[in-house]
């Protein structure tokens, strides 16, 4: 089943789905070089078959409430992927992973969207907690939790290996009963 989150009128979230695909593999495959500083899995998506995979994977996660997958619409145009990795409803948390089209960057597309997300975690799905994991040298991810208000909860060491190379990550939470505005 389909599932639309309104931003305002230029932002909209659609649940991930086998329509997609095309769309999406062409979004990987132009931004490769930049989505693989900090992401594991542009070299594993070599065709639009595992795009097909994965979309076939996240509706499965999404049947089960364990996670969901959204494609990014900028004035109808798609422009990248923002997702809860896992939905731990035993811990009643998330965590959101996302990238954008590298020319899309510096219009506020990602905080917004978070924002969105966030919201849906805390009225829909009546979660409590919302993390957000960069690299500690991430920068431009850093800097979208920290424009939402996010807490920073700590810096895990070695806790990625990225291409050889072992990376810290920095934890950030949002709290359902915390004053953040998501609405
Ligand atoms: C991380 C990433 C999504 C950040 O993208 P971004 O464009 O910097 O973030 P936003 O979409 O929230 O935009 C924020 C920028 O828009 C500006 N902006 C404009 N209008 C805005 C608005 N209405 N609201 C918020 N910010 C706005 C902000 O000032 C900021 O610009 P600045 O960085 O020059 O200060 C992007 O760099 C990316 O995809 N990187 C590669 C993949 C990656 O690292 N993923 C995260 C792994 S943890």
């Amino acid at each position: 089943m389909s599932l639309t989150l309104a931003v305002d009128e230029e932002l909209e979230l659609h649940r991930l789905q086998h329509q997609h695909t095309e769309t999406l593999f062409e979004l990987v495959d132009r931004n490769r070089d930049y989505l693989e500083r900090w992401l594991p899995f542009p070299p594993l998506t070599k065709s639009s078959q595992d795009i097909a995979d994965f979309i076939k994977k996240s509706n499965h996660a999404w049947g089960q409430r364990e996670g969901l997958v959204c494609l990014i619409l900028w004035h109808q145009q798609a422009v990248g992927i923002i997702s809860f990795n896992k939905i731990m409803s035993n811990l009643s948390k998330t965590e959101i992973g996302y990238w954008l089209d590298q020319s899309q960057q510096g219009q506020g597309i990602m905080t917004r969207a978070c924002q969105r997300m966030i919201h849906f975690a805390f009225e829909e799905l009546q979660l409590s907690k919302v993390e957000i994991r960069a690299a500690r040298e991430n920068r431009a991810s850093r800097a979208v939790c920290e424009r939402l208000g996010c807490q920073l909860e700590g810096i895990i060491t070695q806790s990625e290996k990225l291409h050889g190379q072992l990376l810290d990550h920095a934890i950030y939470a949002c709290h359902r009963d915390r004053s953040l505005d998501v609405g």
